[in-house]
C-alpha cells in the first residue's frame, strides 16, 4: 500500500485524477478524472452494475433527475436534519465540522459539551470558539425565471425557486418505487439500483477523493416484506463482501465491519453497520449498509398522498415494505483501489512504481510497441497486432515512446497486465514478446494465441 501523498502524485502525473478546475487555481472539494482515471472509474461502475443488476434477477435500474421537487426533501428529513456542527474559531476566523477536531464527540455534540473539551484551534492553536450551529449540507440552486435577488424580500417567492443538488441517489430511488412497481411488477424482495452524482457542501472536504462537495453514488434499495428485513440485511452483508473482496480485489483483512451506534445513525436508520477500510491515512468509512425501515415510503405517502402499499403476490398480504440500503461512494472505493494496488519494488537493479490494478479494473489491458519506432516493418506488423488485439478487447494502448524500458515503467505506473512487443523474430516466426507487470518476466507467444 501507498503514501496517500504518492498516490496522490501517481494520480496526476498519470492523468487519473487532476484537482477541479485547476486552471483557475482549483475548487475546494472537487476532482476532474482524466484519460486514466475516467477507464478505472467506469470500470469500478460497471463491475457494480453487472455484480448488482445484471447478474441478479431481483434488481432494476433507474436514472433519476438531479434536481427534484424540493418536497423530496421535507419528506426524507434532509431538510431538517441533514446538517453538520460547525464551530468557528473567533481568532482566525477558520471554520470546523466540530466532531472532526475532537475525540469522543458525536454530530449532535452541544456548545457546553464541546467547550468542556477544551480543543485548540488546528489552524492557530487557540482557544476562543463561536456557538457551534447546524449547517445543512445540501446545496441550494435556483430554478426557473426567478433570480436570486427578486427573492431576497419575498419569502413566498424564495420558497419556489429554490431547489437543491440531491444529496443522495437514494430520493430519487424511493421517489419511483411506485412507478417500478406499476410498470415490472415485480416479486418481493426486490431492489432499485442507481449510479449517479449526488452533492454535499462539506465543511472540510479533505484526504484527496475521500470527502468531497460532489461525489458519485452507487445505491440499492432493497424493498422486503417488514418481518424479513433481519435474513435480507444478512445476505445484503455478504453481499458487499464478496463483491469488494473477489470482484474489486480488496484485501479483507483492511475492511471492517463498524455497528453503528443509535447516537451516530443517520435519522431514517435503525441498524448501519459501516464498511470501514484501512486507507493510507487511517481507517475512514468506504461504505454504509443500513435499514432503513418504511422511514421513506411512509414519509412519501404523506406527504404526496399517493399509496406506496404493495400486494404481496404469494400472501395477498398488503403492507409498506421495509428497506435495506447498501450505499458506497465511487470515489472512496477508486482510493481503496488504488491504494491496494501502489507498490514500489525493484526490477533488475532499478526502482519501479507498479500499480497492480486486477485485470478487470486495469484502464489498459494491452499495451502493444515496435520494439523500434524507425523500423517501418516493425511498426507495421505492430499495428496489425493493436488492431487486432483492440478488437478482441477493446481495451488496448499503444505506445512508441522513448525506449522500451520507458515504455515499461510507463505502463507499471499506470497498472496495464501484459505489454506485447513485436520485434525481428515476429517477422519471422509471428510470435511476439509478452511481458507481465507484477513479475516483469517475459515470454514469447503466438500472436494467434493472444
Ligand atoms: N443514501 C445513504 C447515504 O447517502 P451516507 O453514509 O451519507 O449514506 C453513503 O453516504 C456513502 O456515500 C458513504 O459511505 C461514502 O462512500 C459516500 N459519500 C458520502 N459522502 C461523501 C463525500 N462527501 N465524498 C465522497 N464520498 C461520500
Amino acid at each position: 500500500m501507498g503514501k496517500l501523498d504518492d498516490i496522490v502524485s501517481l494520480c496526476k502525473r498519470r492523468g487519473f485524477i487532476f484537482q477541479g478546475s485547476e486552471v483557475y487555481g482549483g475548487m475546494a472539494g472537487t476532482w476532474d478524472y482524466g484519460p486514466l482515471g475516467v477507464e478505472l472509474k467506469r470500470r469500478i461502475m460497471q463491475e457494480w452494475w453487472q455484480y448488482f443488476v445484471e447478474d441478479r434477477d431481483d434488481m432494476y435500474g433507474v436514472d433519476a433527475a438531479i434536481l427534484m421537487n424540493p418536497r423530496t426533501w421535507v419528506a426524507s428529513g434532509h431538510t431538517a436534519t441533514f446538517a453538520d456542527p460547525l464551530v468557528e474559531c473567533k481568532e482566525c476566523k477558520s471554520r470546523f465540522r466540530a466532531d472532526k477536531i475532537a475525540d469522543g464527540i458525536t454530530e449532535s455534540v452541544t456548545t457546553e459539551e464541546f467547550l468542556d473539551l477544551h480543543v485548540k484551534c488546528p489552524v492557530c492553536g487557540k482557544e476562543n470558539w463561536g456557538p457551534i450551529r447546524k449547517f445543512n449540507m445540501m446545496f441550494t440552486t435556483h430554478v426557473g425565471a426567478v433570480l436570486p435577488e427578486d427573492t431576497r424580500d419575498n419569502p413566498e417567492l424564495a420558497e419556489k425557486g429554490i431547489a437543491y443538488l440531491r444529496p443522495e441517489t437514494a430520493q430519487g430511488i424511493f421517489t419511483n418505487y411506485k412507478n417500478v412497481v406499476d410498470t415490472i411488477y415485480p416479486d418481493m424482495p426486490f431492489g432499485i439500483a442507481q449510479q449517479g452524482k449526488a452533492f454535499r457542501n462539506e465543511i472540510s472536504p479533505r484526504d484527496f477523493i475521500l470527502r468531497d462537495r460532489e461525489c458519485s453514488q452507487m445505491e440499492i434499495e432493497y424493498f422486503v416484506a417488514p418481518e424479513t428485513w433481519e435474513e435480507n440485511f444478512e445476505k445484503m452483508r455478504l453481499a458487499q463482501h464478496d463483491f469488494l473482496e473477489n470482484v474489486i480485489g480488496l484485501s479483507s483483512d483492511k475492511i471492517h465491519e463498524l455497528d453503528v451506534p443509535k447516537e451516530d445513525r443517520a435519522h431514517y436508520s435503525k441498524r448501519t453497520i459501516d464498511f470501514m477500510y484501512d486507507y493510507p491515512n487511517g481507517e475512514e468509512e468506504l461504505m454504509g449498509l443500513a435499514y432503513r425501515t418504511d422511514f421513506d415510503l411512509s414519509n412519501i405517502q404523506r406527504e404526496s398522498g399517493k399509496s406506496m402499499e404493495y400486494r404481496d403476490k404469494k400472501t395477498n398480504e398488503v403492507y409498506v415494505p421495509h428497506v435495506i440500503e447498501p450505499s458506497i461512494g465511487v470515489e472512496r472505493l477508486f482510493l481503496a483501489v488504488m491504494a491496494e494496488a501502489y507498490a514500489e519494488d525493484e526490477v533488475g537493479d532499478s526502482k519501479r512504481v507498479v500499480l497492480r490494478l486486477p485485470e478487470n479494473l486495469a484502464p489498459y489491458r494491452f499495451c502493444v510497441s515496435p520494439l523500434l519506432k524507425n523500423k517501418p516493418e516493425l511498426v507495421e506488423k505492430a499495428r496489425e497486432v493493436y488492431a487486432a488485439l483492440r478488437k478482441k478487447y477493446g481495451n488496448v494502448t499503444w505506445d512508441d515512446s522513448g525506449n522500451i524500458g520507458k515504455r515499461y515503467r510507463k505502463q507499471d505506473e499506470i497498472g496495464t497486465p501484459k505489454c506485447v512487443v513485436v520485434d525481428f523474430d515476429t517477422l519471422e516466426d509471428d510470435t511476439v514478446t509478452v511481458r507481465d507487470r507484477d513479475s516483469a518476466e517475459q515470454v514469447r507467444v503466438a500472436i494467434a494465441e493472444l
